[in-house]
């Protein structure tokens, strides 16, 4: 028998993310947010989709949420849209905007299923990118008094909050490369974005210990697990400025309290960091309960030789600006398959690696997976159903590696299959397809792949048939 077996009490969930599904992008008072006017802006996604109608999560919320009960899910990780709640950003507090999630909440508790939220997944309200963004401090303060009235509101109801989801993917892609929203391409104000969202972090997780003391505060990060292309010295050196600025950034003012002297030197050209002020990274320091850990693929490096081809296959979509601000003699190179349809390579092994990484660097966190999962182009067949045999077999092998984790001692406490409905990915609009479940996005009819069958099995048994 190859069967793996989860320890009594593993969470088991689904994530999603509020511009991804809602739709509903101007109904009941919601502000707009920089992904609107990105996506609203030619060229800038896939098809020039936009989250205007999404999977209309805003209307079939209740029916969605009887998907994730059928499931036997134990959570539910969601995100919270700011520009519903405030929609200018800062100012009186949109009640119709509240009341969205506070019944989401009730209805994911009447189901019992553990809701996690999370407050930013990347969609600013407008109002503040005009003021300057995340490049500017105030936006931080802004963001805990954002925190302030909607944890006010929903406090402990929230088993888990969750400050930002991929703070990475705000400053470096929203600022530096400009793929996603904002679509600014300004390396320094990349390196303010990282400083800012770092501060709003520990101002709003002080902000939900305050107000709701028995929730379980964490942050979500998409930490790189980075491979030298050769054991060279010089390849080293680029893994080690890539972990600068895509882990260490968040995880030392975060989990340690202050940057790594490497990233400020690797960036000194950029800027001086005179952005950040004394006391900054204590209060980035807010004490977590756990940390959620995003993954899907590997990033392999080398620093460039100055005589070969150039190579910038990062998995983060195509610039002519790079997002590895002060890292211009690093390459990304294109990794072995197999794929995803996001052309990310298929490596299981990497998430055990960043598991225990994480756990020797950080022994006494808990961490989860909050994000893991797979595009591939489905298809309905003649018999009506999805198989979607290569999303079970990623899910399967990454569920697995997260077993192997911690069978080596990892304290993993859930994992989040991303995601539970296809939805608006971002620059790929509705093109690539994530969810268990499908939408039709003429209908929105959802229908179970395969892949929600299989998960369902898995989350109600705790058993994973590891080599079926
Ligand atoms: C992550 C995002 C999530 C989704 C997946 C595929 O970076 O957090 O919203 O787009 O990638």
């Amino acid at each position: 028998m190859s069967d793996v077996v989860f320890p009594e009490g593993f969470v088991w969930g689904s994530a999603t993310a509020a511009y991804q599904i809602e739709g509903a992008a101007r109904v009941d008072g919601r502000g707009p947010s920089i992904w609107d006017t990105y996506s609203h802006t030619p060229g800038r996604t896939l098809n020039g989709d936009t989250g205007d109608v999404a999977a209309d999560h805003y209307h079939r919320w209740e029916s969605d949420l009887d998907h994730i009960a059928a499931l036997g899910l134990d959570a539910y990780r969601f995100s919270i849209a700011w520009p519903r709640v405030q929609p200018g950003g800062s100012g009186p507090v949109n009640q119709a905007g509240v009341d969205f999630y506070s019944r989401l909440v009730d209805g994911l508790l009447e189901r019992g299923v553990q809701p996690v939220a999370t407050l930013y997944h990347w969609d600013l309200p407008q109002e503040l990118e005009d003021a300057g963004g995340w490049p500017e401090r105030d936006t931080a303060l802004r963001f805990a008094d954002y925190a302030t009235a909607i944890v006010g509101a929903l406090g402990d109801r929230v088993h888990t909050w969750t400050t930002f989801n991929e703070p990475w993917c705000s400053a470096y892609l929203g600022y530096a490369s400009g793929v996603h929203a904002p679509g600014r391409t300004e390396p320094e104000a990349a390196l303010r974005a990282v400083h800012h969202l770092n501060l709003a972090h520990g101002l709003a997780g002080r902000v939900i210990r305050d107000l709701a003391p028995a929730a379980r505060l964490s942050v979500t990060l998409n930490l790189h697990v980075i491979r030298p292309a050769s054991d060279s010295a010089a390849d080293a050196d680029a893994v080690r400025r890539t972990d600068a600025l895509a882990n260490r950034a968040f995880l030392g003012p975060m989990l340690d309290g202050a940057y790594p002297a490497d990233l400020l030197a690797d960036t000194a050209a950029v800027t001086d960091w005179s952005f950040v002020r004394d006391g900054d990274e204590r209060t980035a320091a807010v004490p977590l309960d756990v940390l959620g850990v995003n993954y899907y693929s590997t990033t392999l490096v080398r620093t460039w030789d100055g005589v070969s081809a150039r190579s910038s296959a990062d998995g983060h979509g195509r610039s002519a600006h790079s997002a590895w601000v002060g890292a211009d003699r690093v390459d990304f190179l294109p990794q072995p398959g197999p794929y995803t349809a996001m052309g990310w390579n298929i490596e299981p092994a990497g998430l055990t690696e960043l598991l225990l990484r994480l756990h020797r660097e950080y022994p006494d966190l808990p961490l989860m997976i909050t994000e893991n999962g797979a595009a591939f182009d489905d298809v309905v067949s003649p018999d009506g159903a999805v198989h979607d045999d290569r999303r079970v077999d990623y899910l399967r092998r990454h569920i697995a590696a997260t077993h192997d984790a911690m069978a080596a001692g990892v304290d993993v406490r859930g994992y989040f299959v991303w995601s539970l409905l296809d939805n608006f990915e971002w620059a790929y609009g509705y093109d690539r397809r994530f969810g268990i479940i499908r939408v039709d996005y003429d209908t929105q009819e959802r229908l179970w792949k395969d892949s929600a069958h299989w998960y369902q099995h898995l989350a109600t048994t705790d058993r994973l048939d590891r080599h079926p």
